[in-house]
């Protein structure tokens, strides 16, 4: 009896996944429909070394994103040396499959390699080290990167919700550096999207205020095309009101919007209930994108349960954020997303 339903159970598994491969009900095939972009954050490793994850990635996903490739410790060993190497991979991976990608990040108070946070600069020399650092990856990935996280998470958390002074970057140069990233960027390259990302600023109050009053700043001189928000949220969490009315104000000043970083943690153990309530927030969330016109994108920070920065950030206390589970199975938030695709 017991056998029989370790079988049964086993079977259905697999026809779903089979189901998923054979490509009929994909997120990326229901999202181009909508004309809408479905991605997730892509690690190299497993990029490399598992068949599962890179067939499950270009069979779901018509979007991309490094999960740390792109960011500046890795692609910036040394001032005088760039190491695309790893960032590369994926940059071939999407393009092998027509996967859009999208750039993160350039500027980010964490990432910062040793010989810069290690050394002495003036605010000149931090100037031309950031000038250097943009041109050189947005040319070195001109025509592969649709969009750019030009400055990641520049806001601080508590009032007066100020540009984060405690930085490399914000002790070095000061609070103009953000819209010194972002001239160095458009002057780069004027073809691409350039984007603020930031968390925790999703809804309405002291923090997305702020970032609306930068972006409509950086806006009023053309120097940003869109806000990512990162939305690493717990289980059961649900775009309301203050959501819509966030978007529709950021909307309002010319901006596109994406949720940049999507995951869902759920605190351990996980039980069907909680995947249930995953999956619930999910299809919501996505809806919500579909309802907002300014949102072109949905990202989630990982697909698979077997790579996710999760456990690691949260000592283990949460883990399970994700739509796949740690064997590449679609999870209930899997069905869910494709719900909302539907409607
Ligand atoms: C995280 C990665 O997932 C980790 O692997 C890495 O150790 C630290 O960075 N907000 C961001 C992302 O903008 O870049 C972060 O990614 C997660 C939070």
């Amino acid at each position: 009896m017991l056998r029989a339903m370790h079988r049964c159970l086993a079977v259905s598994a697999c026809l779903l996944t089979v189901a998923a491969a054979a490509g009929e009900a994909s997120l990326r095939e229901m999202a181009a429909k909508r004309k809408f972009l479905v991605g997730a954050a892509v690690a190299i490793g497993p990029l490399v070394n598992e068949t599962e994850y890179q067939d499950t990635l270009k069979r779901e996903f018509n979007i991309c994103v490094p999960e740390n490739a792109f960011k500046m410790a890795g692609l910036r060993p040394a001032r005088d040396k760039f190491d695309f190497s790893q960032a590369d991979k994926l940059a071939e991976f999407a393009a092998a499959n027509n996967i859009k990608l999208r750039g993160h990040t350039l500027v980010w108070h964490q990432s910062v390699p040793k010989w810069l946070s290690d050394g002495k600069f003036s605010r000149d020399e931090a100037l031309q080290i950031m000038k250097e650092h943009i041109t050189t990856v947005l040319q070195h990935f001109k025509g592969k990167v649709y969009a750019w996280d030009v400055v990641n998470e520049a806001i601080h958390d508590k009032k007066p919700y100020a540009i984060r002074d405690d930085s490399f970057w914000g002790k070095t140069i000061g609070a103009d550096y953000v819209e010194k990233a972002f001239e160095f960027a458009r002057a780069a390259d004027p073809n691409i999207i350039l984007y603020y990302n930031e968390y925790g600023a999703e809804g309405m109050g002291g923090k997305s205020d702020a970032v609306y009053e930068l972006v409509k700043k950086l806006r009023e001189k053309k120097l940003v095309d869109g806000v990512g928000w990162q939305c690493h949220v717990p289980c059961g969490w649900k775009p309301g009101d203050a959501h819509a009315q966030n978007a529709e104000r950021l909307g309002k000043l010319g901006v596109e919007l994406a949720i940049t970083e999507l995951d869902f943690a759920i605190k351990q153990p996980t039980t069907p209930e909680k995947l249930q309530a995953q999956a619930d927030s999910y299809r919501d969330t996505l809806k919500f994108c579909l309802s907002q016109p300014a949102f072109k994108a949905l990202l989630t920070w990982g697909f698979t349960d077997k790579h996710s920065w999760i456990p690691g950030f949260s000592k283990g206390k949460n883990g399970d954020a994700l739509v796949f589970d740690a064997q590449y199975k679609p999870k209930p938030a899997y069905g869910a997303m494709i719900e909302a695709l539907k409607q």
